[in-house]
């Protein structure tokens, strides 16, 4: 093998407000297929990530939930990491901008650049929400399109007539935050010298292989057009504070890339082997790329290259830029189903077949990346159930049944299983170049092959026969060899199915190298069925599944205007008979999505069975003891899971957002509510 190399490898950092989408999951497949295979051909090859948690979207998300920042963050990154363990995302480290090593690197880096004169200040006019007191950041203006007139339109852009202009210039203004109307407002901001780096970016871009060449072209445009960056924002906001200036901090776009570097110092720390300047040293060694989706190309071109420049670190071997997810050839759509989380799809699906559907059609290159789900399915149950895990299920039984489990000792075609093994390095260079659609259509046309030769041989006839009952032995030894090539081959893109396929050969590894491993003579073990059929009613499902995601979203802002009720009389309202009720009993029901059976107190031995609809938001054993109050005059309806006698009253839209009415202590069960 060719000497070991040092390789670092990143994905965008994910906002710490949103849900992880198969969107995302593009960018997290290619890289960590891509880390995988630079693992297996036994390089040195590091992936970190981290949550990009700063900024004022956060800020305020955080405290329309009640909660500190702090707490806010520490719960999407439990969440986020989940869901990338389980798409078999196989990060090093998934850490924070929100720690440590990013507060000292950010702090430092900015030092740096301030030392080296790349740091100015200047005084500029500002949109400010004078009830919020605090400047608001273009997307949370709202207003008139000063172009077409189309109302309700960001500070940034018009989305009717697309076209750009700045917050001050929209008719009408409205704070989004509080709805008020923004004031200007002066304040001193600080300044990256982007303009200063033209030379340097011209050099660092025009070089071989930093970037694709479809960027490349795209760069000329920017590069003669470049601004001073603004890097700070003012409080409140959720980030660092620019040192020696109070109440400013930087803007989260600086400390977002610094995060690659701190999430690897933090690993660094962590790991003996592993020196955090052999990396990112001006006259490192190592290798750096960074994986991003083509919409943060400007900052991972323009911006981060020339910090680093400017603060003495090394830059990026290269960034590499992919396209956008559709889906059916549309955006992703929250009405339509089609904005599908990572978690909902794993409610319907393994990893892996995403996993494989994204490389089988992965290029190298920026073009946007169609998720055609009828065709997933079809490709997911040919290739993979059909062609891949057909050829072992043919041949094992036999293997185990008549050749007491070991493989025969000699290989008959032996030009065959040439053919495998030397596609080895063209396969290698596919990935490397992530071409994986080249490479994942390679190991299928072999895929082919075996599935042919052994339709030919018909193991199956053969074994019942004594005279030919060794070639059987030989034809599905062969095919079981082929089988663990391909495997090998694929271990990047499917390592759970790896894994399988080692128990099932019993073999201590699956890596690039073991490919040219022919077994003879090798005992295995028994076959299990390794991956199942699809069909396009569990697509259905999960699309069903991600239009009540959105419902459930969407309707804490619909509240606002969701209008009074047509008028009573008194006489309709008396004869609800609301009570405080004590919930004795609440549990699961098993088979119902969204339903607890409660069993609710009401004193004076009444109580009264009840199913309610709070299951997304109440996890039962935290309801029992609690008072809350209900209908205890409604006639009993029949459910399908029992029967239920009357309703509890809940607040909110629904789904998660739900919260049952809960009177003080003093409130007795049985007292009546008026
Ligand atoms: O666009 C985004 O989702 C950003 N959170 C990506 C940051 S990447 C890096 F610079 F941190
Ligand atoms: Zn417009």
């Amino acid at each position: 093998m060719s000497s070991q190399r040092k390789i670092l490898v990143t994905s965008a950092l994910p906002y710490a407000n949103g849900d992880i989408h198969i969107g995302h999951l593009l960018e997290y497949v290619q890289t960590d297929i891509w880390v995988r295979f630079q693992k297996s051909r036994g390089h040195q090859c590091i992936y970190v990530c981290a949550d990009d948690t700063h900024g004022t979207p956060v800020m305020l998300r955080a405290q329309k939930e009640g909660k500190t920042p702090e707490d806010f963050i520490k719960e999407s990154h439990q969440a986020h990491a989940q869901d990338f363990a389980d798409c078999l995302i196989g990060f090093d480290n998934f850490h924070s901008t929100h720690s440590p090593e990013s507060k000292e690197l950010t702090q430092g880096i900015y030092l740096k650049l301030k030392e080296n004169g790349h740091i100015s200040s200047k005084t500029i006019n500002q949109l400010f929400d004078p009830e919020k007191e605090m400047f608001l950041p273009d997307r949370f203006v709202k207003g008139t399109c000063p172009k077409c007139g189309s109302e309700d339109q960001y500070g940034d852009n018009c989305d009717a007539c697309g076209a750009t202009y700045s917050p001050t210039e929209l008719k009408n203004p409205k704070s989004a935050v509080s709805g008020a109307t923004p004031v200007l407002k002066e304040s001193e901001h600080f300044f990256f010298d982007l303009k200063g780096f033209e030379g340097f970016l011209r050099e660092w871009l025009g070089a071989e292989g930093h970037v694709q060449s479809e960027v490349q072209n795209k760069m000329n445009e920017w590069l003669d057009d470049l601004r001073q960056w603004d890097i700070s924002r003012d409080a409140p906001y959720f980030g660092w504070e620019i040192p020696g200036e109070k109440g400013k901090y930087f803007y989260v776009w600086l400390d977002a890339p610094i995060g690659y570097m701190a999430s690897f110092k933090n690993l660094c720390d962590k790991r003996d082997d592993l020196n955090f300047d052999d990396f990112w040293g001006k006259n490192s060694d190592a290798e750096v790329y960074h994986f991003i989706g083509k919409d943060i190309i400007y900052f991972h071109t323009l911006f981060w290259p020339s910090v680093l420049e400017g603060s003495g670190y090394r830059t990026p071997s290269a960034v590499w830029a992919h396209g956008f997810v559709t889906v059916n050839g549309q955006k992703m759509s929250k009405s339509k189903g089609t904005f599908i989380k990572a978690r909902t799809y794993l409610n319907h699906f393994r990893p892996e077949f995403l996993r494989y559907y994204y490389a089988a059609k992965l290029s190298n290159r920026i073009d946007d990346f169609d998720l055609n789900l009828e065709d997933f399915v079809q490709r997911v149950n040919s290739d993979l159930v059909g062609k891949l895990v057909n050829i072992a299920s043919r041949c094992a039984g036999f293997i185990t049944k008549q050749f007491d489990g070991k493989l025969s000792d000699s290989i008959i075609e032996p030009e065959l299983i040439k053919e495998f093994t030397e596609a080895s390095e063209e396969l290698a260079q596919h990935y490397e170049n992530r071409d994986f659609g080249r490479a994942v259509k390679q190991i299928m046309a072999l895929a082919d092959k075996a599935n042919a030769y052994i339709a030919n041989e018909e193991p199956w006839k053969l074994v019942k026969n004594d005279d030919t009952k060794e070639r059987a032995h030989q034809v599905c030894s062969l095919g079981i060899n082929m089988f663990k090539i391909l495997s090998a081959y694929l271990a990047p893109v499917l390592p759970e199915l790896a894994g399988k396929v080692q128990d099932f050969l019993k073999l201590d590894s699956l890596n690039w190298a073991s490919a040219q491993e022919v077994l003879t003579g090798h005992e295995i073990n028994k076959f299990k069925p390794m991956m199942q059929r699809i069909d396009m009613k569990q697509v259905e499902a999960m699309i069903e599944d991600s239009k009540e995601d959105l419902e459930a979203e969407a309707k804490p802002e619909a509240q606002l205007d969701d209008p009074i009720k047509e008028e009573i009389q008194f006489g309709d309202f008396d004869k609800i008979d609301l009570r405080i009720a004590k919930i004795a009993k609440a549990e699961h029901v098993e088979g119902a999505d969204k339903l607890l059976k409660l069993q609710l107190d009401l004193g004076n031995g009444v109580t009264k069975q009840v199913f309610a609809g709070i299951k997304a938001a109440y996890d039962p054993s935290t309801l029992e003891g609690k008072l809350t109050v209900m209908v205890a005059n409604l006639a009993p309806r029949k459910m399908k899971f029992g029967m239920s006698e009357g309703m509890v009253l809940a607040a909110g839209p629904g789904g998660k957002d739900l919260w049952i009415l809960n009177p003080d202590e003093g409130a007795k069960p049985g007292m009546r509510v008026k």
